[in-house]
């Protein structure tokens, strides 16, 4: 399959900080590529030079064969987008906010009414074209977005978190969609903050922290980086933490373990599940109480916590509503 998107070298400073600092990635035709990274890691920085907003400091991008720096109106027309804030015109309809788009882009009249009434029904959105968008929840003004963003039929649509801030429920709606998506053959880039996002809809993700990609692969890639057995998870009361992730970072297979709170995670291969009883052991000896244990396989959170020291969900807060703390007993497995 021929790429669709290639990168080279990209940088962008602003002024000291180096907000893209040599990123270099290719897209497939069709593929859901992802950018996943926290708060200021430079995902809307590399999307603003992809559509020709910002100027890159140095470094390439091609789309669909075409230079961006030289053939700037062009690549333009081939790009949808869904900016991070929401944008629609609060004081227009769902219907007027398609069509003062989609004349942006010169679509005739009788085309264009045709794709707004297709954009309305995709969005689930007919009963409401004619009710203003300052009405709408959260959930519906992002759907609104995204039909907005595809009017012009697009050959890369991309979405700057499509879903930061909504609930559950309208999240697992956008993924749907996203899908639906890619199986129209639309190629599709998004930037997420959510580790589970990422694993749910992309073909390949680009894990990127301060301005650089500090891995790339599919899902399965990257878990495979911290795959050699399960991670451990021990709570003990949080006065307690300290004195607990000495004494297992003192085995020396675990000196990797992490401390968040009271729970401390540490990445444990078959062959050392022994060492763990007998780490509970000198616990209780030194009148550490275990509130909970739990064993899960390792998710796109633990990637990022071995690629970055740090975890998703201390640096965004994002990852709180799916995060399942697996109890003593039931030992419920996360994916
Ligand atoms: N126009 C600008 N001028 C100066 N600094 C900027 C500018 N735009 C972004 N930055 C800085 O560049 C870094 C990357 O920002 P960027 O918006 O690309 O991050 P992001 O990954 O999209 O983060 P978020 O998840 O918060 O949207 C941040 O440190 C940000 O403060
Ligand atoms: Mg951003």
């Amino acid at each position: 399959m021929p790429n669709i998107i290639e990168i080279h070298d990209l940088v962008k400073k602003f002024g000291e900080l180096t907000a893209v600092d040599r990123i270099s990635f290719y897209v497939k035709k069709g593929e859901i590529f992802g950018l996943l990274g926290p708060n200021g890691a430079g995902k809307t920085t590399t999307i603003n030079m992809m559509i020709g907003l910002l100027r890159p400091t140095s470094g390439s991008i091609t789309i669909n064969g075409l230079d961006i720096s030289r053939h700037t109106e062009e690549v333009k027309s081939l790009i949808g987008l869904m900016t991070q804030e929401t944008v629609v015109e609060t004081d227009l309809t769902a219907r007027q906010n398609l069509e003062i788009f989609g004349r942006l882009y010169h679509i005739p009249r009788q085309e264009l009414g045709k794709r707004i009434d297709a954009a309305l029904s995709d969005a689930d959105l007919v009963k409401f074209a004619d009710a203003k968008a300052g009405t709408f929840s959260g959930g519906m003004q992002r759907r609104l977005e995204l039909v907005k963003s595809m009017i012009q039929e697009p050959v890369v649509l991309i979405l700057d978190e499509p879903t930061t801030g909504l609930d559950v429920q309208n999240r697992v709606a956008m993924w749907k969609r996203i899908r639906e998506l890619r199986e129209r053959g639309v190629t599709v880039i998004l930037t997420t903050q959510y580790l589970e996002e990422a694993d749910e809809l992309c073909d390949r993700i680009a894990i990127i922290d301060h301005g650089r990609i500090m891995a790339l692969g599919t899902a399965i890639e990257l878990k495979s980086l911290v795959s050699k057995g399960n991670i451990v998870e021990l709570t003990v009361r949080e006065s307690e933490g300290e004195a607990a992730h000495k004494l297992i970072r003192s085995v020396k297979s675990w000196s990797h373990a992490t401390l968040s709170g009271g729970t401390i995670s540490v990445q444990i291969e078959r062959e050392h599940a022994r060492e763990m009883l007998n780490m509970l052991n000198t616990l209780q000896a030194k009148g550490i109480k275990v509130l909970s244990i739990g064993m899960h396989m390792p998710t796109m959170d633990d990637v990022f916590l071995k690629l970055t020291g740090s975890s998703m969900r201390d640096t965004t807060g994002a990852q709180t509503d799916t995060f399942v703390r697996a109890g003593f007993a039931g030992g419920k497995a996360r994916r």
